[in-house]
């Protein structure tokens, strides 16, 4: 209570310095002119040496090792090696798994001891990790659910509270850079990254990027307790034709800027300073090895200025995987020419070597490094790093505080999605006795998944075991007598299915937690989207005792379950939703919470054919169907909404123009609840096929039993846009159709009034 109470001041007193230390554009202006000054300054001093040492990354791994009671060791030669001996500008990750704060803060202590006070140019180090859903490299830290799952809120402000969260968990430990936000796209469901985006809509990515975005940079970036964010993966790392991670995608122009470019331009708006490049290719051109997508869309187009950093290891893929260099240095040349700022290199020193002799020997010009150095530094004056390059020690109570449960809880419990629920069945009374089951009914690490603790998030010893797995937090809601716990099958093998079938008898409703196991990257390729076949099984013979079962979904991709959908209820997508999942979970299914969640992504029926909700009309015409399990945007609540009185402010409008739509919702029901409305947009005829509809706005409200809200939404002339035959955006004048719930209402878009 103590410790909460604490944390709780701690988080106010902070988040009140950062609201207070908000600056106006125009002294940000005048700060920007300071930084390219001394930044100009710096660079004018360096050594090549020195150059290309900020230009390296390395991971913590190759400075010391973990030590038997989890705490980093360092190795001070090494690190002295490395930081006064190679002029290191950045190092990264977690060296193995997650740190106490108090091991971080030594740690970053000890490197910016060595950087800022043994090198020449004391040049303080930029540390690096993946806050990818709260600091999860930060023992005891707020894991909140995954993007995918916060895509599933709808509701960007919870999104900014969570991204100002992580950013401070994760400043307390001394770091000021996180490798996020992922913005890519679920549109290839196979691709085990998919539970990292916010789903398969360019806006919805884009409005939930930016929060994100805005939570973690705040105005002011030298604040203590905000993080530079890194738009990743930057582009169309997230559509391999296979689903297997890391393998090429072939994207067409038209659909990359469609689809794949729109959350890096929402992200470049909203102020990212830092770039990850994808790991992979597009129509066969490594991402790394493109000029084209590095300087030129990137820098030329979207007006990115600040630096862009190598995915872990992809120079040397340059040569070893890409086939696109015939050795090292042919790798090295071309991606820093290409536009790579910085290199994830991430073991040795061979980038450092190799670049020093290609700067040497003339091949890559000073100009090329001095712009890449420029941009490293930038980034390191904007973060305060040369004033303030230490952990706050008083920042450490911060972590996990009792305030930040809440949103997290908050989150949790907005992301649950009601899929099904036949008869009302849910929620559930109290004082019934349930089997809970399922191979993800009682193991944090399968809330958690990838990114948590560890890299695959696969070390249950290492959660909080004062966190409730779904088990323990039925069993809170029932009480232990009334909850009858068999596992069943693990994912890939039967345990004892007719256990709990016979346990199935005793009891008046069956809970069977199923998904996936934690992964991350390709350690989470697979071969097929169906649900394993235990699962499967389990699920259709507990179905077969005639009790009526909860299906309860734990995954971070839509693993097909067209063959069971029919033996449940009730089903209840609950992603990876975090540390709060076990009882945002249990909150949902007894009614505590009511369901709010929209499904982020298009959830398919089949596994193969897959279809986004944007498709083409071709694509349901003529015998072709658009047949999802259940379609993007989809979710269920315990109340009724009703729309009524969709109205635009004018039949017509043009580019001067802004239109105005405005909806009435009412909550009809018996329960208070919260609905994200959605705004969707079709273009009637166009020289492109046009896609059936487009999510142009969306917009989450609270409604008790009986309130109405008008809900007012505003499209501008570049909303009505598409990527024309030319690749470049076009309106064309036409009829255009706005649909929110089951209404619509049509306009006319003229180049000019009549
Ligand atoms: C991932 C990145 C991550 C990096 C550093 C890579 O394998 O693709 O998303 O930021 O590792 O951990």
């Amino acid at each position: 209570m103590k410790r909460s109470l604490i944390s709780l001041v701690a988080v106010a007193m902070v988040l009140l310095g950062c609201a207070s230390g908000e600056r106006k554009d125009k002294e940000g202006d005048v700060k920007q002119a300071r930084f390219d000054s001394e930044v100009r300054h710096l660079v004018a001093q360096m050594t090549p040496e020195e150059k290309v040492g900020q230009m390296t990354q390395i991971t913590l791994e190759q400075f010391g090792t973990s030590g038997p009671d989890g705490r980093f060791v360092l190795d001070e030669q090494k690190l002295r090696d490395g930081i006064v001996g190679h002029h290191l500008g950045s190092i990264l990750n977690c060296g193995g798994q997650a740190r106490t704060v108090q091991n971080w803060q030594e740690i970053i202590t000890k490197m910016q001891d060595l950087a800022t006070k043994e090198t020449r140019l004391h040049i303080p180090i930029i540390y690096g990790l993946d806050t990818i859903h709260g600091a999860n490299y930060v023992l005891g830290a707020t894991l909140f659910p995954h993007n995918i799952a916060m895509g599933a809120t709808g509701n960007a402000a919870l999104m900014e509270k969570a991204g100002e969260i992580a950013a401070l968990e994760t400043r307390a430990a001394g770091i000021p850079w996180n490798f996020g936000p992922v913005l890519d796209l679920a549109r290839q469901p196979m691709w085990p990254r998919v539970f990292e985006t916010f789903g398969e809509d360019p806006y919805l990515a884009s409005e939930m990027g930016a929060a994100f975005i805005h939570g973690q940079q705040g105005k002011d970036l030298s604040s203590p307790v905000k993080v530079a964010t890194c738009m990743k993966h930057y582009l169309g790392y997230c559509f391999p034709w296979s689903g297997a991670d890391r393998t090429p995608a072939y994207i067409p122009d038209r659909q990359l800027r469609e689809w794949f470019l729109k959350p890096y331009q929402a992200a470049v708006k909203a102020g990212t300073v830092t770039c990850m490049a994808n790991s992979s290719e597009i129509n066969g051109i490594p991402v790394h090895a493109s000029k084209f997508y590095l300087t030129d869309l990137l820098r030329g187009e979207l007006g990115f200025k600040g630096l862009v950093v190598s995915d872990w290891a992809d120079i040397e893929n340059l040569y070893t995987r890409e086939m696109v260099a015939k050795d090292r240095r042919e790798a090295v040349k071309i991606a820093v020419l290409a536009g790579i700022d910085m290199s994830m290199v991430p073991n040795d020193y061979s980038f450092y070597d190799t670049l020093l002799q290609l700067v040497r020997d003339g091949e890559v010009p000073m100009k090329r490094i001095d712009e890449a150095v420029s941009n490293i530094l930038q980034v390191k004056y904007m973060l305060g790093l040369f004033k303030s390059p230490y952990p706050r020690k008083d920042l450490a109570g911060t972590v996990g505080a009792e305030s930040s449960r809440q949103v997290n809880l908050q989150a949790a419990q907005e992301a649950m999605t009601l899929l099904k629920n036949e008869g009302n069945l849910l929620p559930l009374a109290r004082g019934r006795k349930v089997l809970v089951t399922g191979p993800t009914a009682n193991k944090l690490s399968v809330l958690n998944g990838g990114w948590s603790t560890t890299w695959q998030g696969d070390q249950e010893q290492l959660y909080p075991q004062d966190k409730d797995t779904i088990l323990e937090a039925v069993q809170k809601k029932l009480g232990k007598e009334n909850v009858t716990h068999v596992e069943g099958v693990a994912f890939d093998k039967e345990i004892d299915i007719a256990k709990a079938v016979a346990a199935a008898a005793q009891v008046d409703a069956i809970i069977a937690c199923i998904g996936e196991p934690p992964y991350c990257e390709t350690p989470g390729n697979i071969n097929d989207l169906t649900m394993t076949e235990p699962q499967l099984k389990l699920v259709q013979e507990l179905a077969g005792t005639g009790k009526p079962v909860i299906l309860v979904l734990v995954e971070g991709r839509p693993r097909v379950i067209r063959t069971i959908v029919d033996d449940a209820k009730a089903i209840l997508m609950a992603y990876l939703p975090g540390l709060e999942g076990g009882p945002a979970i249990a909150d949902v299914l007894f009614g505590d919470a009511n369901p709010s969640g929209k499904l982020p992504l298009t959830y398919p029926k089949y596994p193969a054919g897959f279809m986004t909700y944007d498709h083409k009309p071709s694509e349901e015409k003529g015998g072709n169907k658009y047949d999802p399990q259940w379609p993007f945007g989809y979710g269920l609540s315990y109340t009724t909404f009703e729309y009524r009185a969709l109205r635009v402010d004018a039949s017509e409008m043009t580019p001067k123009d802004k239109l105005v739509i405005t909806v009435e919702i009412t909550n009809t029901g018996t329960r208070p609840g919260r609905e994200t409305v959605q705004l969707y947009l079709s273009d009637m005829v166009a020289s492109v096929t046009p896609p059936v509809k487009v999510l142009k706005r969306f917009q989450k409200i609270e409604l008790k039993p009986k309130e109405m809200k008008t809900v007012r939404f505003e499209l501008a002339w570049d909303d009505l846009a598409f990527i024309g035959r030319d690749n470049k955006p076009v309106v064309e004048p036409g009829e255009f159709k706005v649909e929110v719930g089951k209404m619509s209402v049509r306009f006319t878009a003229r180049a000019a009034r009549k």
